[in-house]
């Protein structure tokens, strides 16, 4: 096992209008134990059509159907039916639906947890009768508010297809001139996974004329086959990304009036994490959507944020052993990033490797109050994703961003190989898979 994880982090946000509806699923549970106190309390038994499917539908199905990244479908009566027990048993132990940040810290766009009445639901038709109803007698869609990009401007991508010859995990970078001929604002991002049985992540890094461009090139030359092998960042300088893709994401539209300043001349690096596991090495050719936009009210940044001690100090020790390894820093970015303007923020996420436990990120206010922005208390490195809030929140001078990571670097919690647990060691920052992290990354703009 070789590389690192890329920061699998941000794009972050977009509003859409999220329909007032009942949660139908809440609703249901309620219905069923004859506790919802409406007049027409329905008092039959939990049926597939009229309780389990708006929940199936709302929060499973972006990655539950046909030729989609899950293995098998949920859309049908008889597929629910067959898999109602390993459902049960996923929903229960909040496996599934994947979605990392705890309910009580913020609320974000395309919220895809469920609720405990919902899990009930699950739960208690896969133990009763598993009864399919009457396919009139359908329950109350629930609201969805997933993330989407509305529309495509632009469509690039990898020239051509390429199978990766790292395995399992290959992180490959593709450069993509920007063939733009004036400055445009990237307003929404989308990746779309030639091959999503082995495209596990995507990042769209911006390397803008005034840097190095040359080295890249040199590194894409040094190789063979299309691209170069690119662990943790670009193997250059470039930091600044467009936009990131993880599974069951259809792409998503920044915020209203916000966007990320595109050079002339600039160049995407695109890099593709590919794991071959489940389907071997099969060729991909991965492309990336864009919305563009001439004119934007504020230029947004999607920032990685973390300790610069912990990077060029190696100053995160994660002692062999200790099951609670934990670091944490505060520093507040108005003076280091905004020229001393207050800052408004959209969206987060956090990202750590194979040791992190739980993590957290917060905004310390001047004032003594502090904002919850992202919090995960059961870290799963293959499930980290950007968290859109739902509403922005603005930082000002003198206020502190807080990130504290902390890892379980204990025997029981080792990685596996080849049938064999290694023994723990002394671990520090790095971008190797055995290496760790502890960054926090959000979208911003001048307030
Ligand atoms: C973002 C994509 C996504 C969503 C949304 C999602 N799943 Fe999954 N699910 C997966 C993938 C991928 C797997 C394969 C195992 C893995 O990679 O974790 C999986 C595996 C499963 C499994 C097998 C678990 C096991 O132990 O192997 C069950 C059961 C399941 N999902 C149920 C659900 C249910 C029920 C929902 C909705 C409430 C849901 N999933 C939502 C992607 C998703």
């Amino acid at each position: 096992m070789r590389s690192s994880l890329a920061p699998i982090l941000l794009i972050a946000a977009c509003s859409f209008d999220v329909p007032s509806a009942v949660d139908a699923g809440a609703a249901g549970a309620a219905d069923a134990s004859g506790a919802s106190g409406a007049p027409d309390a329905y008092t039959g038994p939990i049926t597939y059509y009229r309780h389990v499917k708006p929940i199936l539908d709302a929060k499973c199905l972006q990655c539950h159907i046909d030729s989609g990244i899950a293995p098998f479908g949920l859309g049908s009566a008889d597929e629910a039916v067959q898999f109602a027990g390993m459902v049960k048993d996923a929903v229960v132990s909040r496996e599934m639906p994947p979605w990392l940040a705890v309910k009580d810290c913020d609320d974000y766009i395309g919220d895809r947890s469920l609720s405990d009445e919902q899990i009930a639901t699950l739960a208690a038709w896969a133990d009763g009768g598993r009864a399919v109803g009457d396919p009139t007698d359908v329950g109350t869609p629930l609201p969805h508010d997933q993330p989407r990009l509305t529309r495509v401007d632009r469509e690039f991508g990898m020239p051509i297809a390429y199978t990766p010859t790292q395995e399992p995990d290959d992180y490959r970078c593709f450069l993509i001139p920007w063939e733009e001929t004036e400055a445009r604002y990237v307003t929404g991002f989308r990746a779309v996974p030639g091959n999503p049985q082995v495209v596990h992540h995507v990042i769209a890094f911006l390397a803008t004329p005034d840097q190095d461009l040359a080295e890249y090139e040199a590194l894409d030359a040094a190789e063979e086959g299309p691209g170069y092998t690119c662990f943790g960042g670009t193997g250059g300088s470039a930091r600044q990304w467009i936009g990131s893709w993880a599974p069951g994401s259809m792409g998503t539209d920044m915020p209203p009036g916000i966007g990320i300043e595109v050079p002339v001349g600039s160049l995407v690096i695109l890099q593709v994490h590919y794991n071959t596991l489940v389907a071997g090495a099969m060729p991909d050719r991965t492309m990336v959507q864009v919305k563009l936009d001439d004119t934007v009210d504020k230029v947004a940044t999607v920032q990685p944020w973390t300790n610069p001690q912990w990077v060029f100090n190696a100053d995160m020790p994660i002692a062999a052993g200790d099951a609670d390894a934990t670091h944490s820093w505060d520093f507040d970015p108005t003076g280091f990033i905004s020229g001393g303007h207050p800052m408004r923020l959209y969206g987060a996420g956090l990202h750590m490797h194979q040791l992190g436990q739980r993590a957290s990120f917060r905004i310390d206010r001047a004032d003594g109050t502090s904002d919850c922005l992202l919090a995960i208390d059961d870290w799963d490195f293959h499930w980290q994703g950007s968290y859109g809030f739902r509403e922005s929140k603005v930082l000002a001078p003198g206020d502190s961003l807080h990130m504290e990571c902390h890892w379980d670097n204990s025997q029981a919690n080792q990685p596996w190989v080849d049938g064999v647990q290694l023994p723990p060691r002394d671990v520090n920052w790095g971008e190797g898979t055995g290496d760790e992290m502890c960054l926090a990354g959000f979208i911003w703009t001048r307030e």
